[in-house]
């Protein structure tokens, strides 16, 4: 299968490229740099030991994209490319709704113009509310709190409909749970511009000494600890579950939504204190107010991708932990260095 990859020079796209190789696929790689650097590209080739096509584009050019499109002739598209920060898109919604939902418009309209039958969309367990039932199904109810969450919920809803009257074509919408980790290699791994927003990112850059202290952010939840309670899933279980999420696409019609998280959730101090059992390093912490928004337990129910995609994630927290600390001693400043 030839897959166009949008956003495959980020975190989940460079480790899902990885994956697509190592399964047979034929990849075509587009991204504006908007997040991420060149170094990742290069970086998975020598991983696979392959060359493949990358053009920098922003996909939100129709003419770019339509271009790519007539030159390399993909089956599938996996579109990873959008802005993710929580915080940022409260303060440039407008630049979020653009970027995210334009794109994602014109990849429907180019894939229905050249052809393209199938999807495999980036979604997000934030598009569920937060007064659910714990674990979240794909049932549970949908609701947003913030602009970069309204806008996996209504790309969701556009590539439903679209889908839908299209006919003959289909649709995976990948509501991914909290990705961590990094390729066993330590040469890609996430790669946060600025303070890092996200726990793992920030605990890992207070260990090598970047900050004084991890904040952790409420410690008077309804949980064991007292601290929130994710549903932590490493990026290498993320990129197999794009693999059998193209396997499924190409069986079926119309748009289907799957968790992929491991079911099982982890605190910030478990995840503090088996982080530095696992690396042999202290991780200086304080307790501080709970960040605005935050909801105390958050975790999948994966078995409809148990059953229907014939994917589990395997990685356990201790590799995860491991992974994201040689990628963060071998590349003190990301792809910087
Ligand atoms: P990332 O920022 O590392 O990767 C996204 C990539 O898309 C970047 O390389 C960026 O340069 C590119 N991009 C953005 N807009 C573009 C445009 N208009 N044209 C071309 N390229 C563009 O993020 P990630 O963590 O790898 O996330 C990948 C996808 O998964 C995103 O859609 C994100 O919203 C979603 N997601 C991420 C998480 C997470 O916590 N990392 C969780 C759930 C869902
Ligand atoms: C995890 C836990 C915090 C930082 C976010 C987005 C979500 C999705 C994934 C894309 C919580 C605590 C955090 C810190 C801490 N992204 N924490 N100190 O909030 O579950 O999800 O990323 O779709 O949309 O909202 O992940 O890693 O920010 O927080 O104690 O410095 O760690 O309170 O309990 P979150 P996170």
């Amino acid at each position: 299968m030839k897959v166009l990859v949008t956003g495959g020079a980020g975190y989940i796209g460079s480790h899902t490229c990885v994956e697509l190789i190592k399964n047979g696929h034929e990849i075509v790689v587009v991204d504006n740099f908007a997040n991420s650097h060149p170094k990742a590209i290069e970086r998975v080739k020598a991983i696979v030991g392959k060359d493949f096509p990358f053009i920098e584009i922003n996909i939100c050019d129709t003419e770019a994209l339509d271009k790519v499109c007539a030159d390399h002739k993909p089956d599938c598209v996996i579109h990873f490319a959008g802005l993710k920060a929580v915080a940022e898109s409260v303060s440039i919604p407008l630049n979020y709704y653009e970027n995210n939902i334009v794109s994602t418009i014109n990849l429907l309209r180019a894939m229905e113009k050249h052809g393209i039958k199938h999807l495999i969309f980036s979604s997000s367990a934030t598009v569920y509310r937060a007064d659910n039932e714990m674990p979240l199904t794909e049932d549970s109810t949908r609701g947003c709190t913030n602009p970069y969450g309204w806008t996996k919920y209504m790309c969701e809803q556009i590539i439903t409909d679209a889908v839908k009257a299209r006919g003959n074509c289909s649709a995976v919408l990948l509501r991914y749970f909290n990705p961590i980790g990094a390729h066993e290699s330590g040469t890609i791994g996430e790669d946060p511009s600025g303070v890092p927003n996200n726990l793992l990112p920030y605990l890992s850059q207070t260990a090598v000494g970047k900050h004084k202290e991890l904040p952790v952010t409420g410690a008077d939840y309804d949980t064991p600890d007292g601290t929130g309670i994710r549903d932590y899933i490493h990026v290498s279980d993320l990129a197999t579950g794009h693999v059998a999420a193209i396997e499924y696409a190409t069986k079926v019609e119309g748009a289907h939504p799957f968790n992929l998280g491991t079911g099982k959730g982890t605190s910030v101090l478990e995840m503090i204190h088996t982080f530095e059992k696992v690396n042999g390093v202290k991780v200086p912490y304080r307790i501080t107010d709970r960040r605005p928004g935050d909801s105390g337990v958050s975790y999948a129910d994966p078995a409809k991708a148990h059953e229907l995609l014939n994917w589990k994630a395997v990685k356990t927290p201790e590799e995860a932990y491991a992974d994201t600390w040689r990628w963060q001693t071998n590349n003190p400043n990301g792809y910087q260095d």
